[in-house]
């Protein structure tokens, strides 16, 4: 039988700044700091394909600033088509983290926002730094096309791998390789155990907010940003 505890625990997340992306960053390092975390920069992005359908998969997040999150893809993906669409978008992060009491419970952060792509000159600069595997893949593959001929494929990529340990081939960014940066206007984090009230704290943007008529439950952050607590 499930012990009844005698009180009830809440949680309460802990506001390390008033701007959503200082907090993501300090979750985000702490997620990495955490052995239960395999692999803390996946994550969730969802798109609407044209018929308002919408469409999720697993990407890396390959770096953040104070502007936004960014990852890479096939321009001419199944994403990268629905982005060209819509840009509006939806990120989710999950990961472990353990209490005081060494309680294992889960952190979540989503976002919402709209994608916009990242420079060349920053695109180029990832590509080089990419692993040979990546490059490879990168050239070879058209992503989300539908194939009758993987051995095509792995023929491709090998002949590619003999240019470049043969013949010092370098492997130039694709076209088709680009970086996105999606630029959030809601941030809302979730945080808790089994055994809490959890907690959620969401930020909007909301440049023209006033500051006298805030509704009930909304505060003002920083940078254009106005926070609530939502109920679990
Ligand atoms: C762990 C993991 C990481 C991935 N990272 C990326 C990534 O960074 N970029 C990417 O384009 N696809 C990545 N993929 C593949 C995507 O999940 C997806 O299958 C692919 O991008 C095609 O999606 P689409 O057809 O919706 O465009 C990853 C898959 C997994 C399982």
């Amino acid at each position: 039988m499930t012990r009844i505890p005698n009180k009830v625990y809440m949680e309460e997340i802990e506001m390390v700044s008033k701007d959503p992306m200082e907090i993501f960053k300090s979750w985000f390092l702490a997620a990495k700091e955490e052995k239960d975390n395999v692999l803390p920069d996946l994550l969730t992005l969802a798109t609407v394909d044209s018929n308002g359908n919408p469409r999720a998969r697993t990407l890396v997040l390959r770096g953040y600033d104070d502007k936004g999150f960014k990852i890479y893809t096939d321009g001419r993906s199944m994403k990268a088509r629905e982005l060209e669409n819509n840009p509006h978008v939806s990120i989710v992060f999950v990961w472990s983290f353990r209490d005081d009491q060494k309680n294992l419970g889960n952190k979540q952060i989503r976002v919402e926002g709209i994608m916009e792509r990242l420079p060349l000159t920053e695109e180029i600069a990832y590509f080089n730094e990419e692993p040979l595997s990546a490059q490879i893949r990168a050239a070879v593959c058209i992503q989300s096309r539908v194939t009758d001929d993987r051995e095509k494929l792995q023929e491709q990529s090998q002949k590619l791998l003999d240019r470049v340990r043969v013949e010092g081939y370098r492997i130039d960014k694709p076209d088709h390789f680009q970086g996105y940066r999606l630029l959030p206007n809601t941030i809302e984090f979730y945080k808790g155990t089994r055994h809490t009230v959890n907690d959620r704290l969401r930020f909007r943007l909301e440049m023209d907010v006033n500051p006298g008529q805030l509704p009930l439950g909304t505060y003002l952050g920083d940078k254009g940003w106005v926070y609530e607590r939502l109920e679990p």
